[in-house]
């Protein structure tokens, strides 16, 4: 077991000395973790292939997924990828930094293990100050996935990356809770049109308004598990965001969902199950029955976003034996927010 260091950061303006140490553990092929604007990252020195090992065995990551590269100035791009397509200078003006990455073809640089052994990287500049701060101390690119053991929710608390982390990496920086709470798009533009492969904080309608058309991997808006020959992202065959309680979400006209809960909580309550609600503030007030938590207004995705993760890491904590969600709308940021819930229910899905 290692010492985790825990060290408090100021989130607008992070202490230099405190940045400087945890610099120099990633400059010593140490793992760091830190907050971005989506969700807490796992951090590397992302040309070290001997150090990116060590967070694929911190998280217990499939070798075959690939990590994202995060870089604090957009040079960078240049010497970490070939053949970048003009279209992605407009993305770059428009989206860094910011919850957008790039996926790219690879330069000879960037280590085998950072890219699951594709022939790409997945590039991004995240808009945090403590993420930019690492960066620029560590003068090097940061391999960083989500802070949480593969297969959990991803931490948009420190105290997340403690429970899955502590004593198994070197040390975290805690600068509260991330503001996006969802993780960043990931965008294919080595194909034409570009490809979203996840989708996240950039929304789809964002970026058609930059790029005209837009595709969208079949995988990301699934409603079930489906077939993929090639995964072009690994982690799309991966079990994601999963909490220890069984969950379901219900997806229809809110008053029949709500309607459909009431049964199912019911149901699952004669059964002897401990039942937790995933609810809205529009439909809180209508459950009596189960532990109900809400996720914000359907008014103001954003917010939905950002407790999404963490309610489903206290729906755990209380012992909850099933969790039942509520579904929300597609559009903007919900077609994330969807893709996280569908998949945190490994495609448990009812439609009413
Ligand atoms: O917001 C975020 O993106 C956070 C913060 C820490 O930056 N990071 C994050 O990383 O969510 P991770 O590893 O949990 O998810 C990265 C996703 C995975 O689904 C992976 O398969 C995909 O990006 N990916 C990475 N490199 C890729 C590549 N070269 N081609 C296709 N997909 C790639
Ligand atoms: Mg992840």
């Amino acid at each position: 077991m290692k010492r985790t260091l825990v060290l408090k950061v100021d989130g607008e303006n992070p202490e230099p000395e405190k940045i400087r140490l945890a610099a120099n553990i990633i400059r010593e092929g140490g793992l760091v973790a830190f907050p971005t604007e989506t969700v807490y990252g796992l951090g590397a020195d992302a040309l070290n292939p001997k150090a990116v090992k060590e967070i694929y065995v911190a998280k217990m990551r499939p070798v075959d997924n690939p990590i994202i590269v995060h870089i604090a100035s957009r040079e960078e791009v240049y010497r970490l990828a070939v053949n970048v397509p003009r279209s992605v200078e407009k993305l770059i003006e428009t989206f860094w930094p910011g919850p957008l990455t790039l996926v790219l073809k690879a330069s000879d640089i960037v280590p085998k293990v950072t890219t699951g052994g594709l022939d790409t990287v997945a590039i991004r500049m995240p808009k945090h100050k403590v993420a930019l701060a690492l960066i620029r101390g560590a003068e090097r690119p940061i391999a960083a996935p989500s802070a949480n053991i593969a297969g959990k929710p991803s931490p948009t608390l420190a105290e997340h990356v403690i429970q899955d982390l502590y004593g198994r990496i070197d040390a975290i920086l805690d600068a509260g809770p991330t503001n996006i709470g969802v993780e960043s798009t990931v965008l294919d533009v080595t194909c034409n049109p570009p490809q979203i492969l996840r989708p996240g904080g950039v929304t789809l309608e964002e970026l058609k308004a930059i790029l005209g058309e837009v595709s969208i991997h079949p995988a990301a808006i699934a409603r079930g598990e489906i077939y993929i020959e090639h995964a072009k992202s690994p982690g799309m065959k991966y079990r994601h965001y999963a909490p220890k309680a069984e969950m379901l979400v219900v997806e229809g006209e809110l008053s029949s969902v709500i309607k459909e809960i009431k049964g199912l909580a019911e149901h699952y309550l004669k059964a002897g199950k401990k039942v937790g609600i995933l609810a809205t503030d529009e439909s809180m007030g209508e459950y009596n029955l189960g532990i109900v938590k809400s996720m914000g207004s359907r008014k103001n995705l954003p917010l939905v976003a950002r407790n999404l993760f963490r309610l489903l890491r206290e729906f755990d904590e209380e012992g909850v034996d099933i969790i039942i969600a509520e579904g929300v709308q597609q559009e903007d940021l919900g077609l994330a927010i969807m893709n996280r819930l569908r998949k945190a229910a490994g495609y448990n899905i009812i439609r009413v």
